[in-house]
C-alpha cells in the first residue's frame, strides 16, 4: 500500500495566500474527494502534489518520505498523474495517439505505448473511439480520453480536477462508476476535486473541505453533510450541496 501526502503546504503568490498548512494523504486504492468553493486552493494543491507548483513551505510526501523538488515530469514518472480542469488533450491528434505520446514520454517503446493505449481505451469502454480527433469530440468523451491519459504506465495516484464539470446526472453517474474501477480496479488512490457536491459524497470515503486555502473541515460523508462550517463555506453557492444524487451501481 502506497501514500501520498501533503505536509502542512503553503503556496503564497504575490501578496495571496493560496494554501495555508494543507496536510492531506491518500492511500492506494481509496477515493478522497477535495472541495471548496472557487478560488479556495484546490487546484494549487494539485499542482503542488503533481510538480507543477512549488510549495512556498511544507513537503510532498510519499510514503511518508518528503519528495525532494521535482518537476511534473519526473513525479509523473513516480506514478502520481493528473487530468487538468479544462482537459489539455492534444486537439488535433486522434484519441490513440494522445495516450501513446505519454506511453512514449514515460520511457514505454512506441508499439509498447500503443499496446497499452489500445487496452487503457478499452477498458475505460471507449475502443471505438480510438481513430477520433481528440478536438471533435464531444466534452464527456474528451474527459474519459483524458483520465485514460493520466492512466498510462499505470500510476500509484491519479488526480482529478473537476471530471465531471458540465455532465448531466447520467453521466456523472458513469463517470463515477469509472472512479470506482480506477480505485477497485487498478487500486489507484484517487484524489477527486469536484463541485459536484453530491457526487463526491457518494463516491468518497473521507472528503477534505478547503476554503481561502485552508482546510476548514474533514471526514467521512456523513461528517461533510452535517458541518456547518461546510455549509457556511458554500453559502451563496448554497445549492450546489443539495444536488440531485446521481444513481450508481456497485
Ligand atoms: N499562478 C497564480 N498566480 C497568482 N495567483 C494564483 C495563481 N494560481 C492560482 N492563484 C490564486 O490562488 C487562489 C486559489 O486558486 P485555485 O485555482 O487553486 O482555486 P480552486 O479551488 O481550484 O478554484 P476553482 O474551483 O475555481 O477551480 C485563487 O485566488 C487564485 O486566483
Ligand atoms: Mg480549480
Amino acid at each position: 500500500m502506497k501514500t501520498l501526502g501533503a505536509d502542512r503546504v503553503s503556496v503564497a503568490f504575490a501578496g495571496l495566500r493560496a494554501l495555508s498548512g494543507v496536510t492531506l494523504s491518500v492511500a492506494s486504492g481509496r477515493i478522497v474527494g477535495l472541495i471548496g468553493p472557487n478560488g479556495a486552493g484546490k487546484t494549487t494543491l494539485v499542482n503542488v502534489l503533481t510538480g507543477f507548483q512549488a510549495p512556498t513551505e511544507g513537503a510532498v510526501t510519499l510514503d511518508g518520505v518528503p519528495l525532494p523538488k521535482l518537476g511534473p515530469h519526473e513525479v509523473r514518472r513516480r506514478g502520481i498523474a493528473r487530468t487538468f480542469q479544462g482537459g489539455r488533450l492534444f486537439r488535433d491528434l486522434p484519441v490513440i495517439d494522445n495516450l501513446e505520446v505519454t506511453g512514449v514520454g514515460l520511457g514505454q517503446s512506441r508499439a509498447a505505448a500503443i499496446a497499452e493505449a489500445r487496452a487503457m481505451l478499452d477498458w475505460i469502454g471507449i475502443a471505438p473511439l480510438a481513430e477520433r480527433i481528440a478536438g471533435t469530440l464531444p466534452y464527456t468523451d474528451e474527459r474519459r480520453v483524458a483520465i485514460g491519459r493520466a492512466l498510462m504506465g499505470r500510476p500509484d495516484f491519479v488526480l482529478l480536477d473537476e471530471p465531471a464539470a458540465g455532465m448531466s446526472a447520467p453521466e456523472a453517474a458513469e463517470l463515477s462508476a469509472l472512479i470506482r474501477r480506477i480505485a477497485g480496479e487498478m487500486g489507484c488512490g484517487v484524489l477527486l476535486i469536484e463541485h459536484n457536491v453530491g457526487l463526491v459524497l457518494q463516491l468518497c470515503d473521507h472528503i477534505v473541505v478547503l476554503d481561502s486555502g485552508s482546510v476548514i473541515e474533514q471526514g467521512p460523508p456523513g461528517v461533510i453533510r452535517a458541518s456547518d462550517k461546510v455549509r457556511h463555506a458554500y453559502m451563496g453557492t448554497a445549492a450546489e450541496t443539495d444536488l440531485p444524487v446521481p444513481e450508481i451501481e456497485g
